[in-house]
């Protein structure tokens, strides 16, 4: 796929993971694709965790329900009823999970790039997530991304020490199809901003 095929055509993927095996090559090109993301000080912040284990996935899906829950009984009649027909998570469904973390201290204390903007070593867990979902995409593989869960509950199950944060569990693995619209779009949750309405011209637009 070109470029930008492969840009337009990745997905958020919950409820269209098969279950089919990723042979070992394809899964150590996408993790090489993750690990080649640029980062903040070349201090590649970033670790991999790959979870198997059903039990393992059982607990964190059971969690993830419960948050489910907490963030469903904040909502307004009107979105509580739009969201319930919305699945968040294929964590039992899919093949595999990755959990990628963040880890503060790599190549510090000098982080060059980061003493003024903390947040930068954040910035390049994300990109070597992007970079990973884009590569499973070019494999013809989907990627969802589980955020519903509480940072200390996930570090504790996987066994994370203290001080490096889990930032994103994802489920991976082979697809029926992608669709060609997101999921929050198709259930009317919310609607994409056109590109022209993000783009400005020398400064923040007046109000
Ligand atoms: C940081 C982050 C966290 C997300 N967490 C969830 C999640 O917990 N559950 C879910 O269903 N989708 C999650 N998504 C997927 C978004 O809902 C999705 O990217 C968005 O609706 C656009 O759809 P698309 O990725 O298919 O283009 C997350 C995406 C990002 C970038």
């Amino acid at each position: 796929m070109d470029l930008y095929d492969v840009i337009h055509s990745r997905r958020d993927v919950r409820a269209q993971f098969t279950g089919a095996p990723i042979p070992d090559e394809t899964l150590q090109r996408i993790l090489e694709a993750a690990h080649a993301a640029p980062s903040v000080g070349l201090s590649q912040p970033w670790d991999f965790i790959l979870i198997r284990n059903p039990e393992t996935r059982a607990q964190f899906h059971q969690h993830v329900h419960h948050e489910r829950e907490v963030f469903a009984s904040s909502l307004d009649p009107v979105a509580a009823e739009r969201f319930s027909h919305i699945k968040i998570d294929g964590i039992l469904e899919s093949t595999l999970s990755i959990a990628v973390t963040y880890d503060p201290a790599r190549g510090g204390p000098a982080v060059l790039g980061r003493h003024a903007i903390a947040d930068a070593g954040l910035y390049s867990v994300c990109l070597a997530i992007q970079n990973m979902w884009l590569a499973a995409t070019a494999e013809g593989l989907g990627v969802g991304w589980v955020s519903f869960y509480r940072e200390e509950f996930l570090g504790e199950l996987l066994g994370v020490p203290a001080g490096i944060r889990p930032v994103a569990w994802l489920c991976l693995g082979p697809v029926t199809h992608w669709e060609t619209t997101p999921d929050l779009e198709r259930h009317g949750w919310r609607r994409r901003r056109p590109v022209e309405a993000a783009v400005h011209k020398e400064r923040w637009p007046a109000m």
